[in-house]
């Protein structure tokens, strides 16, 4: 096997972090020792849940009797955001700030924990005013500014459940969302900035909310001042019902077990599943992870570059990098506006010294060059990022050298919406491979299996499984218990299934490949091609639609679309072109086909199922294999 070059990390970085402090005191001498003293979940989560405040401490660290339905810290009340929040109002992180957050236009505003405890208590009992109760189901469709965080926390401390939908997300996606979720409320905002344009939030909302009957209350956030129609008995500015609301509000003792929040990813079929995590396990393994990971330190100014429609906004833009009481950089506008060095600007001037973002924003960057980031005094940084996709080590050296002066260490963290938190990474003692994601952390065990269950031998290509359950796992996806079951536990009992293509080295370092199901990963975002192909043979002249991911030199993955078209269609680039935009409007932008081809039939099976390897071996100019059950 190739024996890549190790990437150690510096002697003081070693000596200084929180993993080797955590070593030190439990007397565990290096990485190997400690991956295997962890495998103690009792004694490792419990460890780490003992760092956080409980209202009633937990019976039982793990509950498996119902597996795969697992049980953590049963017995524990518990409530998150007063670990995020409340609990700080005791120590000098009150007067810390929380969030550094900058507008697209260029507004900066420093919000303080003392001032987002209040905020969010406002907010809390406003909520409360309108009915919203424990259990209901709140869906958030905002924009990426500090009311968004505010809102998530208000819903959690009373004990609603939040979804949140991406703003990327068009009308009929939200739809679907407020209706599946059967949410009461929604917020919003007049409008949010992108590229120096306002996107029409609650224009989009309107159309989402005239088919889902479920949702009675709107709040709307005046947010961009565009033009809006307010419907009366529906429809609330947001600044009119905070007002005279008492800046004071309790947490809800919750059981660990409640849900905090859904959230909505894409499977192998044309219905998005609703993620469902919890109060307590998630809090616990997002809490350490960061802590660990990322070894937030007191003066940190850490920067998690993602949006909060996503799980990494979720997990590391707003309860871990709380509940560790941290100061958080949030910026609302694309990165590249106006110019390909917004970020590095950012970073000079607040002093930021972790950044975590995704491979597609660093191959973006590496694209318009070195000289935007050699503009910028970036010394402040001093750990690096990355998440969503597989990093390319071309891309991965990129931004070792360019932005992390030829000497940073790369947290690579592969994980999921399911996972909650951080599964495979390295932490800051782990010596580093270009592109590998490394290890398993401490608690987590994963492996890599042939098709039928076997262990993978070093070198091969196998499917990715976790063997143990973690605190922050998915509980189910909403409504549909069975599916949670069919699609993560079914195929190998006993092991959770990740989706994803995976080598194992030697070493022990986990390099992933990709998904293996139907599912595309397009700008570190997932997108499964049964939504792309349900939306295209909606439309009036599509008659069948098969949809494949091709690889994109930016973007990872995007989705390419071969169409048949209904009899005496005219095969026209107009039609293409309306077929795309179609796709937008129905999804969202992201799930835009970046090219569509015309064809009088699709390769199907004797049994009548598109044959999408067929076409994805012709797109990559690949041997089709085996072509045995092809029709004709
Ligand atoms: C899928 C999960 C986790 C937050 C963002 C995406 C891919 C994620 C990595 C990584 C290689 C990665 C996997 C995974 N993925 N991180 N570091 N290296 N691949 O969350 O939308 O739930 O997607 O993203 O394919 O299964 P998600």
């Amino acid at each position: 096997m190739a024996q890549e070059e190790l990437f150690h990390p510096p002697k003081d970085l070693v000596e200084n972090s929180n993993i080797k402090a955590f070593m030190d005191k439990h007397g565990i001498a290096d990485l190997d020792a400690l991956l295997e003293k962890a495998q103690d979940h009792d004694w490792y989560w419990g460890e780490q849940a003992r760092e956080l405040e409980w209202f009633k401490p937990w019976d039982k660290v793990l509950d498996d009797s119902k597996a795969p339905f697992f049980k953590w810290f049963t017995g524990g009340k518990f409530n998150i955001v007063h670990n995020c929040l409340d609990r700080h109002m005791k120590t000098d992180v009150k007067d810390k700030i929380a969030y550094i957050y900058e507008s697209e236009p260029g507004e900066v505003e420093r919000w303080t924990y003392e001032q987002l405890h209040k905020e969010v208590n406002k907010f809390a009992n406003a909520l409360k005013k309108l009915g919203v109760k424990k259990g209901d189901r709140v869906t958030l469709f905002m924009p990426m500014i500090p009311q968004n965080p505010v809102a998530m926390l208000a819903c959690a401390k009373i004990g609603a459940v939040h979804s949140v939908v991406f703003s990327g997300f068009s009308a009929g996606s939200l739809r679907d969302r407020l209706l599946d979720a059967d949410s009461k409320v929604l917020i919003t905002a007049d409008g949010a900035y992108r590229r120096g344009k306002v996107v029409p939030l609650k224009h989009n909302a309107d159309a989402a909310m005239a088919e889902a009957p479920c949702c009675k209350h709107c709040i709307v956030f005046k947010r961009a001042g565009n033009e809006v129609p307010m419907t009366e008995g529906r429809d609330v500015w947001w600044h009119d019902l905070v007002e005279g609301a008492s800046d004071e509000c309790e947490p809800e003792p919750m059981d660990s077990e409640d849900m905090l929040y859904m959230l909505y990813t894409s499977g192998t079929t044309g219905k998005p599943k609703g993620i469902v995590h919890v109060h307590g396990g998630y809090a616990v393994g997002t809490y350490s992870t960061l802590k660990f990971v990322f070894d937030l330190k007191p003066d940190d100014v850490y920067w998690c570059a993602a949006d909060i429609g996503w799980v990494t906004g979720h997990s590391y833009i707003v309860y871990a990098p709380l509940m560790n009481g941290a100061t958080s950089i949030l910026y609302e506008g694309a990165p590249n506006w106006p110019e390909p060095d917004r970020l590095w600007q950012i970073i000079a001037r607040e002093k930021a010294t972790i950044l975590y973002t995704s491979p597609t924003a660093i191959r973006m960057f590496m694209r318009f060059g070195e000289d935007y980031p050699k503009k910028h005094d970036l010394s402040s940084l001093r750990l690096l990022g990355s998440v969503g996709e597989p990093i390319n080590p071309e891309a991965w050296r990129w931004y070792r050298e360019n932005i992390g002066g030829g000497k940073l260490q790369i947290m690579d963290t592969w994980w999921q919406t399911e996972t909650g938190n951080f599964m495979i990474s390295p932490l800051p003692i782990t010596p580093l491979k270009a592109g590998s994601a490394t290890r398993p952390l401490p608690g987590i065990k994963a492996d890599v299996v042939t098709q039928d269950g076997q262990p993978a031998k070093p070198g091969e290509n196998g499917l990715g499984v976790l063997l143990k359950p973690w605190p922050a796992m998915l509980r189910t996806i909403y409504g549909d218990p069975d599916r949670y079951v069919q699609t993560y536990w079914s195929r190998f009992p006993g092991k959770y299934l990740m989706g994803d293509s995976v080598m194992k080295d030697s070493d022990g370092y986990f390099w992933f490949r990709g998904r293996v199901d139907e599912v595309l990963n397009v700008a570190g975002h997932r997108l499964g091609t049964a939504e792309v192909e349900s939306a295209l043979v909606a439309h009036r002249d599509v008659a069948e639609a098969a949809v494949i991911g091709v690889p994109h030199p930016v973007k990872g993955d995007v989705p390419k679309a071969y169409v048949t078209l209904k009899v005496g269609v005219e095969k026209t680039d107009a039609l293409k072109d309306e077929l795309k935009k179609w796709v937008g409007d129905q999804i969202g932008k992201i799930a835009q086909p970046d090219s569509i081809e015309f064809r009088d039939k699709l390769p199907k099976t004797r049994s009548g199922k598109i044959m999408r390897r067929l076409l994805k071996a012709e797109a990559l100019g690949q041997d089709v294999g085996d072509t045995s059950t092809l029709e004709e």
